[in-house]
C-alpha cells in the first residue's frame, strides 16, 4: 500500500521498482482463470481443442495425433492430396471393367454464364442419353462403382437447374454408373441439410445396390471433369478449391461441399449427425467422426479439384444455427446414438424425373430444447469457442499484468 501510495504522489523511481515486482493480485486470478481453463479442457479434451483450430485455422499436431492413434488408419492418409485410389473390382461380366483414366475427359468444362436461367425443357431435349430418375451407365464398359449423388435441395431451383446441365454430361465423360437423387425438405421448418443427406442415403439404396455416395451442395458446380467423382479406400474431400475462397481450403479441417464415402464408410461413421437444425457445423462433426472412426482422409487432387460456387442471398430458413459449437462439442460423445441409427422421417413424395429423382421428405421439427439434448450426461457445460478463446485471452492479459513474464524472462533488477 505505501508503495502504491508513493507511486500516486512521486512517480518515476518508485515506478520502475513496481514495475519488476510479481503482482500478487493479478497473478492469483491468472492461476484462477488458467484452472477453469484447464476443466473446461479435460472435460471435452479432445474436441474442445479441435474445434478451437477448426475455426482459428491453428494447424495442430495433435490432430494427426488422432489418426495415429488409430490402430487401422495410418496418419499418412490425413491431409494427404493425393490421386484418387481406385479399389480394384473382380472383372465378371463379360463386358470389360472401365479403364482407370476415362479417355474421354475434356479438362476443365465449360459452365456457361453464371447468370443464365437454364430452360429445363431444352436441357432434357439435349440430355436424351440420361433415363429416367436421373440414371446413367456406360455402354463401352462395366464401371467399377454405382454412384449415388446426394443432392439436399429446398428453393434453389435455378442453381439446380445449373447443377443438372454440368453434372451430367462430366459423369458420361467419366464413364460412371450413376444416379442423381434431389433431397428436397418439405415445408418451410428450420433446414436440416445433414438429415436431408442421411434420408438419400437410405432411399438411394431402396432404388438400386449404391457402392458409393457422393454428397453434393447444389450451389457448386465442378470446373474440371479430371476431378473423379469416385470413392477410394478412405473417404474423399472432392470440393478442396473454391473460387470463392481464392481456391484455397478456408480451414485444414475442412469436409464440406463435396465429398466421397462408399457405403462401408458412411455406415462406419452412422451417417451424418441429425441434430443440426439451420447453418452450420455439421460438416464439421462428419470430420470429427471420420476421425474418430480410424477412417482417413484424403483430398482430391488440388489442381483439378476447384468448383465454382453460385451466389444466393442469405436464406431466412437456414439461418445460422446457434448451438452449432454445443452440438460440435459433443460430436464424438454424440456419434453412437445419433445418426442413420436414429434417423426418423416420413417420404412424401418420390418422383423420377428426367433428368433427377425428386425425392420430398419431411424431416420433423428441431426440439424445443436442443442444449439439454445435446448433453445427456449432466456436464451441461456450453463450451463455445468463444468462451474458450475469452478465457485464453483473459488468463494471457493477467498473466502479463502480473509481470510474470517478465519476471520469467527478464534478471530482477530492484536496486
Ligand atoms: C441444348 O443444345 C443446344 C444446341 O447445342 C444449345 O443451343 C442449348 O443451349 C442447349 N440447352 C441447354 C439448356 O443447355
Ligand atoms: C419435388 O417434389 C415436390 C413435391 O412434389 C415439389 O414440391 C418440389 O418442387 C419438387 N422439387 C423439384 C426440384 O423438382
Amino acid at each position: 500500500m505505501s508503495l502504491r501510495h508513493q507511486y500516486n504522489s512521486s512517480k518515476g523511481l518508485v515506478k520502475r521498482r513496481t514495475n519488476y515486482g510479481l503482482r500478487a493480485k493479478w497473478l492469483t486470478l491468472c492461476i484462477i482463470l488458467f484452472a477453469i481453463e484447464l476443466v473446461i479442457v479435460y472435460f471435452r479434451i479432445h474436441d474442445v481443442i479441435l474445434v478451437i483450430s477448426l475455426h482459428l485455422n491453428i494447424k495442430l499436431d495433435w490432430i494427426r495425433g488422432l489418426e495415429t492413434n488409430c490402430d487401422a488408419a495410418s496418419d499418412q492418409n490425413l491431409f494427404n492430396y493425393a490421386n484418387p485410389l481406385l479399389p480394384t473390382g473382380e472383372d465378371t461380366s463379360p463386358i470389360p471393367l472401365c479403364p482407370d483414366s476415362p479417355p474421354y475427359l475434356l479438362g476443365k468444362q465449360d459452365l456457361g454464364n453464371e447468370n443464365e436461367d437454364v430452360d429445363m425443357n431444352s436441357l432434357i431435349k439435349n440430355y436424351t442419353h440420361v433415363q429416367a430418375g436421373g440414371r446413367y451407365q456406360p455402354k463401352e464398359c462395366t464401371a467399377r462403382h454405382k454412384v449415388a449423388i446426394i443432392v439436399p435441395h429446398r428453393n434453389r431451383e435455378r442453381h439446380l437447374r445449373q447443377f443438372l446441365r454440368a453434372i451430367h454430361p462430366m459423369m458420361e465423360r467419366q464413364q460412371a454408373d450413376y444416379g442423381v437423387f434431389v433431397i428436397h425438405q418439405t415445408g418451410t421448418g428450420t433446414f436440416n441439410k445433414a438429415k436431408l443427406l442421411n434420408i438419400g442415403y437410405t432411399e438411394a439404396l431402396k432404388e438400386d445396390n449404391y457402392d458409393c455416395f457422393i454428397f453434393h451442395d447444389v450451389d457448386l458446380l465442378a470446373e474440371d471433369d479430371r476431378n473423379l467423382y469416385r470413392c477410394a479406400d478412405v473417404p474423399r474431400h472432392l470440393s478442396v478449391g473454391i473460387d470463392k475462397w481464392d481456391y484455397q481450403l478456408p480451414y485444414d479441417a475442412l469436409f464440406g461441399g463435396v465429398i466421397a464415402m462408399t457405403k462401408e464408410q458412411f455406415n462406419r461413421v452412422n451417417g451424418y449427425s441429425n441434430e443440426y437444425w439451420g447453418w452450420g457445423a455439421e460438416d464439421d462433426d462428419m470430420y470429427v467422426r471420420i476421425l474418430h472412426s480410424c477412417l482417413g482422409l484424403e483430398r482430391a487432387q488440388y489442381d483439378v479439384a476447384k468448383y465454382r460456387m453460385a451466389y444466393h442471398p442469405s436464406d431466412k430458413s437456414n439461418r445460422v444455427n446457434p448451438y452449432r459449437y454445443t452440438l460440435l462439442v459433443g460430436a464424438a460423445e454424440r456419434q453412437r446414438r445419433d445418426g442413420l441409427n436414429n434417423l426418423h422421417y416420413s417420404v412424401v413424395d418420390n418422383k423420377r424425373m428426367p433428368l433427377y429423382t425428386n425425392i420430398t421428405a419431411d424431416v420433423g421439427k428441431p426440439p424445443l430444447n436442443p442444449k439439454t439434448n445435446s448433453f445427456g450426461n449432466g456436464i451441461d457445460i456450453v463450451v463455445s469457442i468463444s468462451l474458450l478463446v475469452l478465457m485464453l485471452t483473459m488468463t494471457c492479459c493477467t498473466c502479463v499484468k502480473s509481470r510474470l513474464p517478465h519476471v520469467l524472462l527478464c534478471p530482477r533488477r530492484i536496486p
